[in-house]
């Protein structure tokens, strides 16, 4: 392919058509009186007519291509010299001032390092219920955006606490380049109580930096410079900005768009029933540079449930084992870079398919998935959902600047803080309070069934631990193992997902009860084995056999 239209251009690369390099700064003052057409784009589009496509007639159509783009003389003598690419967030936010600025507002009401394994958090019991996977070493809320590769990188599980801030808890608020917030404290550090479980892939979903660099699905190759099995540490050194513009909006058309692979893969195969309009189907087209290398979907209408759903979803990205074989399933395999797609009743019956599972219970030895973040899954088939309401409506409210023009605020708000903003628009019934009770009663309500169904989970543990005391027979333990892998899951999605309950109650209730009645059952299973060995003394210690 390459080569085809490799000689047909480079005859007019040959005839030496200037390509006009405006400075940055020029672009940089204020409204930009979007510059330069004949900027030699022809000879670019001889060979990249994906990005014509993409560009003309659109509203970025009259940017030239260096506003973006530099050292493109060095790329028309020889392609081979790759032109530079800005992806710093600054660039766009040079003439965006409003979106750029409110992104990385930071929102002080979203506190840092927020715990959920703490006796006040999302999930008590989860060292108990995890045991023994790194989340156990930390695990917190989300906070902003602006925060979430520093975040990623301090976090006492992902390398061992080898990075921290270079201003000790003063950079606790810091935003802006990693490596100018982070330091490292070289190979041999190694914090107690920490763990080493990052993995490129996950760096993924936190920065846009790595779009050219990585193939589709993180798969190796000569012209990716990451991917799945890369070194972390040096990836994570490549790492200086959070996600940016572009995860959102194609650079070229402003085209409403997303790049995450997975996402693209799950939607690509599945069709996406839960993205999908009235008719069944998602306007998403998805479009591919250099022969599937790099792809990207880019959809007619703007839907902020898919692009959230880039990050905000369920994805695997460690390693695991297989279900039948027990084999260890490493980076070189594709399902650990893979979104599921499916919700909690759904996702264990899809992992045992995919032949994927993460861990295994250190007590029972239950095979374990492991749900992250899967707020868009959970939002699908709510009442906001069904009634056409998408993510950004409530976290991504309409505010206005001083002089007066609207915007989107990009500061992802925490909607309980910004009642007003986030809701009335849409309720103007009732009043901010009203609104906020909603939330309260509908949290507090799930966070009381979470509760119970960790209290039963532990029970089931500490039952099956007794009933192994008591020599039962492995027929029941498996017995109790597989109530086990069905209660967990159903359990775990609700500390994974960040909303307590409020994107869809209907659904909590009903998973979370669900897992409940399985764990019961094991121990009603357990109790009634360990009745039989022990004759109604279990507080005894069984005999020797
Ligand atoms: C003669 C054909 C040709 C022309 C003309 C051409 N390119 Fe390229 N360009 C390529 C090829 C081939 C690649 C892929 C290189 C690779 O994968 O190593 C590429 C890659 C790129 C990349 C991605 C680099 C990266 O980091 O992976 C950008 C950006 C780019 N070109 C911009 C431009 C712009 C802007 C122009 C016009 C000024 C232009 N190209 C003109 C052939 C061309
Ligand atoms: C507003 C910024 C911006 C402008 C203007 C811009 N680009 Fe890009 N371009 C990017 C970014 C960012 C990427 C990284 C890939 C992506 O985001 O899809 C990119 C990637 C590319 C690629 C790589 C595609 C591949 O094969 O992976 C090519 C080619 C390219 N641009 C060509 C152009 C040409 C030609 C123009 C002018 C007609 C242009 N760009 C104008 C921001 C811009
Ligand atoms: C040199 C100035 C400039 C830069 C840099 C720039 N844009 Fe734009 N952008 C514009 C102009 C001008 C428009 C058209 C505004 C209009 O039609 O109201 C626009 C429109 C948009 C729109 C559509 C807005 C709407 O209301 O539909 C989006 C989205 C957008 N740009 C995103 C980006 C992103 C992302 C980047 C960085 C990759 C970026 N822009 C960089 C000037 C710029
Ligand atoms: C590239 C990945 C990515 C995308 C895309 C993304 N998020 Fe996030 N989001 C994150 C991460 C990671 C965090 C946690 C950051 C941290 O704690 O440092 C987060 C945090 C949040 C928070 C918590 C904010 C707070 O102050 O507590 C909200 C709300 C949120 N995102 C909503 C959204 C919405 C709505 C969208 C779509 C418009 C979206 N996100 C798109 C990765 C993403
Ligand atoms: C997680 C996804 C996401 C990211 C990242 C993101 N945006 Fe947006 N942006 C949206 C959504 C959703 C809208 C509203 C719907 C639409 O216009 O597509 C929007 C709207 C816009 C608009 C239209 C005007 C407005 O405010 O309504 C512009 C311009 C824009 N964004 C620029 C940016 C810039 C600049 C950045 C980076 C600083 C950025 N966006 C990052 C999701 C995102
Ligand atoms: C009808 C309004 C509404 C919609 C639509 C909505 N959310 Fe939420 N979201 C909330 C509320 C309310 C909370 C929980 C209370 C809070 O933190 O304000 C929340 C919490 C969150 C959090 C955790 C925030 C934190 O700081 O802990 C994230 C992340 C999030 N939502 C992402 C999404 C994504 C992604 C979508 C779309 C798939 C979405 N939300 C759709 C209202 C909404
Ligand atoms: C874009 C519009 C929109 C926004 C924003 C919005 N809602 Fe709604 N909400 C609706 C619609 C439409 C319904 C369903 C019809 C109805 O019952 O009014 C609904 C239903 C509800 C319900 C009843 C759900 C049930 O299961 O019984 C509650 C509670 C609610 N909204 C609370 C909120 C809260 C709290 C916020 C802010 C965090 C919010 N809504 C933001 C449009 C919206």
């Amino acid at each position: 392919m390459w080569k085809k239209r490799l000689a047909a251009v480079a005859v007019v690369a040959g005839a030496g058509l200037a390509v006009s390099i405006p400075a940055f700064s020029t672009a940089a003052k204020g409204k930009p009186a979007a510059t330069v057409k004949d900027d030699g784009r022809e000879v670019c589009y001889g060979c990249h007519d994906e990005i014509k496509a993409m560009k003309e007639g659109s509203k970025h159509a009259k940017l030239a291509c260096g506003v973006c783009h530099d050292k493109l003389k060095e790329h028309l003598a020889s392609y081979e010299n790759k032109p530079v690419t800005t992806i710093d967030a600054a660039l766009c936010g040079s003439c965006h001032k409003d979106e750029f600025e409110s992104f990385f507002t930071v929102n002080y009401d979203s506190q840092p390092r927020k715990e959920k394994g703490v006796p006040t958090g999302r999930s008590p019991m989860m060292d108990k219920l995890l045991a023994p996977y790194g989340f156990t070493f930390e695990h917190n809320e989300p906070r902003g955006h602006a925060f979430m590769v520093t975040d990623q990188f301090v976090v006492d599980r992902f390398a061992g606490g080898r990075f921290q801030y270079k201003k000790r808890w003063f950079g606790v608020d810091s935003v802006g380049k990693t490596w100018d917030i982070l330091e490292d404290k070289g190979p041999d550090f190694k914090m107690a109580e920490s763990a080493k479980a990052g993995n490129p892939t996950c760096i993924q979903c936190k920065t846009s930096d790595h779009i050219l660099k990585w193939k589709f699905m993180g798969d190796k190759d000569p012209r990716a410079k990451w991917d799945r099995t890369s070194d972390i540490i040096a990836v994570a050194k490549d790492t200086q900005n959070v996600v940016g513009c572009i995860h959102c909006h194609d650079p070229h058309g402003t085209q409403p768009r997303v790049v995450r692979d997975a996402l693209i893969q799950a939607i690509d195969e599945k069709g996406a029933k839960m993205f999908a309009g009235k008719d069944g189907t998602t306007d998403l087209k998805v479009i591919s540079f250099r022969d599937g290398f790099r792809k990207i979907g880019v959809m007619k209408k703007s839907d902020s449930r898919m692009m959230c759903a880039q990050c905000h979803v369920n994805y695997n990205c460690g390693t695991g084992y297989e279900f039948d074989t027990g084999k260890k399933v490493g980076y070189e395999d594709q399902r650990t870079n893979h979104i599921p797609l499916a919700g909690p009743k759904d996702l264990l019956e899809h992992s045992k398919k995919q032949n994927f599972y993460e861990l295994r219970h250190a007590v029972t030895g239950a095979r374990l998935v492991k749900p992250r973040h899967p707020e868009a899954e959970t939002y699908f088939g709510s009442v906001h959902d069904k009634a056409g309401v998408t993510c950004a409506d409530c976290h991504m409210p309409i505010m206005k600047n001083k002089q007066g023009k609207s915007f989107k605020s990009h500061m992802v708000i925490k909607p309980k803080d910004h009642v007003k903003e986030a809701c009335l628009r849409c309720h103007p019934k009732y009043t901010a309070e009203q609104k906020l009770y909603q939330i309260q009663g509908i949290q507090n309500y799930i966070r009381g069934k979470m509760r119970k169904s960790e209290y039963w989970l532990g029970q089931l543990i500490d039952t099956y631990a007794t009933a192994k005391r008591w020599g039962v027979d492995e027929e029941t333990l498996a017995k109790a193992r597989e109530k086990h892998e069905e209660a967990h899951v159903l359990w775990e999605w609700w500390t994974a997902e960040n909303s307590d309950g409020f994107h869809n109650p209907d659904l909590a209730r009903d998973t979370l009860t669900a897992s409940i009645a399985k764990s019961k059952e094991a121990v009603a299973l357990l109790n009634k084995a360990i009745e039989a060995k022990s004759g109604g003394a279990r507080g005894a210690e069984p005999k020797k056999q």
